[in-house]
């Protein structure tokens, strides 16, 4: 009786040391984003916008569908392609830049072929790093749970054409 008390404590500290979500793997990925506004061929396209949302200063109640370029390295042409970001995005904060980011990693190559990741969360752009949640996945992410890193690696103010560094860092 005595010795199996220290064991059930052993059982108990493992299974709080185990995720609670998923098959108990954990994988990082780094990956890059290419938000592509400009022509000749844009991946991210203005949708709907409010009244006020051409006065304001933060674009407030702009909403914008993407279908964006994941690839391994930073530069969108000579870059292994990964997959796609498609999701929306909204400018949701009145008196900060800050978007409701929404929208699914599908991976098209690679490890992670035919599996995807969704993402939602916050993304206050001009913060050096954003972080937001990594709430669910299909393939070999089912029952994902964890959470994603986005730093912004070039963005051209004129066309608004951003690439970012994601990290994601997922349970599963
Ligand atoms: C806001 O700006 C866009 C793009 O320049 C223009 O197409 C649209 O008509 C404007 N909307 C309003 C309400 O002024
Ligand atoms: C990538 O290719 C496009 C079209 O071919 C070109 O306009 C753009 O400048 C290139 N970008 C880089 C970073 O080389
Ligand atoms: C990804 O998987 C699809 C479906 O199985 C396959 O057709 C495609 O060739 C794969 N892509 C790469 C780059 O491996």
């Amino acid at each position: 009786m005595a010795a199996a008390v220290p064991l059930l404590l052993l059982l108990a500290a493992a299974a709080a040391a185990s995720p609670a979500a998923g098959g108990g793997k954990q994988t990082h990925i780094k990956l890059y984003f290419h938000d592509v506004l400009s022509e000749p061929s844009p991946t991210a396209v203005r949708v709907a916008r409010a009244a006020v949302t051409n006065t304001s200063k933060t674009g407030f109640g702009l909403v914008t569908i993407i279908d964006d370029p994941l690839t391994e390295g930073p530069d969108l042409n000579s870059s292994t392609p990964l997959g796609r970001a498609q999701g929306t995005y909204i400018a949701a904060g009145k008196d900060e830049v800050a978007l409701l980011m929404n929208m699914n990693f599908v991976f098209q190559a690679g490890t992670y072929n035919g599996s995807t990741v969704a993402i939602m969360g916050r993304n206050p752009v001009f913060d050096a790093v954003r972080e937001m949640a990594v709430i669910g996945g299909t393939g070999v992410f089912r029952m994902a749970r964890g959470y994603a890193q986005a730093r912004t690696h070039t963005f051209d103010l004129k066309s608004g054409d951003a690439t970012v560094e994601y990290h994601l860092y997922i349970n599963h």
